[in-house]
């Protein structure tokens, strides 16, 4: 048996969390669902969120993964032996993730490129569609692979799978301590350019401007809950997989109040220089925010590259700078997500790091290019959306109630927080997480459920158009239900190694 793995640094570790949490979630998603939800008063059930649920979850996942010392299957079967397969659901909804989640920076890598002299040309949205993607009619019909995506996509397989080879202190805690200062610096540089630009205070203004109307509506604080869940990594098993790699003595409470601060630091950077920047497009152009305001791909490949187009100068610059921002955020969220099946199937079957590496990245790479075929984009908006709505709701109400109230773990675990801290938690963390997350989470998968039930999925953000709600329901669901009961089915295969 290998010796289990362990972190070099305490900052290695903390970059490490802070490279899965900020993703390509706080550069595309934070600020459109920010302004969509109240603008400036969207921060109070934001904070609220982040306090209520975010940072404390991060806190249970980290002592489960310093408690137990193991990939999430092996954290929940030494926690309860029937509780296995919860790991490995969480563990395969995040191989889901990485299928789709390596090609978006695939597609970054391209636009990289083709900043280079401004590809995308004057339409950008056929451009990304037509000459990029090369989508089929159809929704849900193959094609053949696309090469511009097929290629890039390789690249980004054979970084991250050699990161991953690496091990973890030479390999994911140096990767991140590379991209994440390399990130933050870029990501600087455009926020600075962002809000010098004419213009730039309309977006601004347009984002912080209070819109207290609708502060009580549920759907505000369902998309708050939802938003601090995906963007903090959290209940997807990656928080458990990289704490089980701290050495005895860390500090648990404090790291996950950085990792938690730090990500909504850099959301609301995210969100300046985005709406600065749309602030610039729209005075440019002579419309309103409402008209130039847009949330993932749309924003990324078909806004992004238009406003690049009105640069007053260096467009080449700000473009690659841009595009390099989402590669760098996307692969050190990628190599947490795949380290969650790397260390789950290491140990189920006593292999070594580099063959798990390889049988499971390698089976994720091979199903990754679906989404490189014309079409595939159907197939990725799909699984995005669904893994968005329910899988957030799902994994982290089961885990919640599962820790809370079945097993009654909540009094062991912040003890064991509080004896390694320095800030002790105490009723302010148990009443979080016993019952005002599985209140909300509760709330959010029924309102959920119901809306699907009477109306058919919710398409109103524009993507979806072109596909049935049948096929959603029915593609979403039969994945979601396949990953628990295989997650199951493999909680009853016996251990090849001896950890348990
Ligand atoms: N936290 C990442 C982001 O904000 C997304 C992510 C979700 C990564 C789930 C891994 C797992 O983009
Ligand atoms: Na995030």
């Amino acid at each position: 048996m290998e010796e289990r793995s362990q972190w070099g640094t305490r900052a290695g570790f903390v970059l490490a969390a802070i490279g899965s949490a900020v993703g390509l979630g706080n550069i595309w998603r934070f600020p459109a669902v920010a302004y969509e939800n109240g603008g400036g008063a969207f921060f109070i059930p934001y904070l609220f969120a982040l306090l209520t649920a975010g940072i404390p979850i991060l806190i249970m996942e980290f002592t489960m993964g310093h408690k137990y010392r193991g990939s999430a299957p092996l954290t929940f079967r030494k926690i309860n032996k029937r509780t296995e397969g919860i790991g490995w659901w969480a563990v395969l909804v995040a191989f889901i993730i990485s299928t789709y989640y390596s090609v978006i920076i695939a597609w970054a890598i391209s636009y990289s490129y083709f900043s280079f002299n401004l590809a995308w040309g004057e339409d950008t949205e056929g451009f990304l569609f037509g000459d990029y993607l090369k989508l089929a009619d159809t929704p849900g019909e193959f094609g053949s692979l696309v090469p511009g995506v097929f290629i890039p996509l390789i690249i980004v397989w054979i970084i991250v799978l050699g990161v991953l080879v690496r091990g973890v202190k030479r390999g994911i805690e140096i990767a991140n301590r590379i991209m994440i200062p390399t990130l933050v610096v870029v990501f600087l540089i455009i926020v600075i350019r962002a809000v010098t630009l004419p213009g730039a205070i309309t977006g601004l203004d347009a984002f912080f401007k209070p819109d207290f109307t609708e502060i009580l509506s549920p759907t505000v604080w369902v998309a708050a809950y939802g938003q601090i869940f995906f963007s903090l990594s959290i209940a997807f098993a990656i928080m458990i997989t990289y704490s089980s790699y701290l050495p005895k003595k860390s500090d648990i409470t404090n790291n996950a109040f950085i990792t938690g601060f730090s990500n909504s630091g850099f959301e609301l950077l995210a969100g300046i220089g985005v709406f600065a920047i749309l602030g610039f497009m729209a005075t440019s152009q002579g419309v309103g925010i409402d008209e130039v305001v847009a949330g993932g791909v749309g924003l990324a490949f078909v806004v992004f590259p238009a406003i690049i187009n009105e640069f007053p100068a260096f467009k080449e610059f700000f473009g690659l700078l841009f595009f390099l921002s989402l590669v760098l955020a996307g692969l050190t969220s990628l190599i947490s997500i795949i380290e969650t099946y790397v260390a789950g199937l290491s140990e189920k079957f006593n292999i070594s790091r580099t063959k798990s590496v390889l049988f499971g990245g390698g089976l994720a790479a091979i199903l990754s290019l679906i989404f490189a075929t014309q079409g595939g984009l159907f197939f990725l908006d799909a699984a995005d959306y669904f893994i968005n709505q329910f899988g957030v709701a799902a994994l982290g109400l089961v885990e919640v109630i599962l820790i809370a109230w079945i097993l009654r773990k909540l009094g062991v675990f912040k003890s064991h927080a509080n004896e390694i801290s320095d800030i002790r938690i105490g009723s302010w963390w148990t009443i979080s997480i016993g019952v005002i997350t599985p209140i909300v989470l509760g709330y959010m998968m029924f309102e959920l459920l119901r809306l699907n039930i009477t109306k058919g999925f919710d398409t109103d953000t524009g993507n979806y158009e072109g596909y049935s709600d049948a096929f959603i329901m029915w593609g979403g669901w039969a994945v979601a239900i396949g990953a628990l009961v295989i997650g199951i089915i493999f909680s009853f295969v016996k251990w090849k190694s001896n950890e348990t």
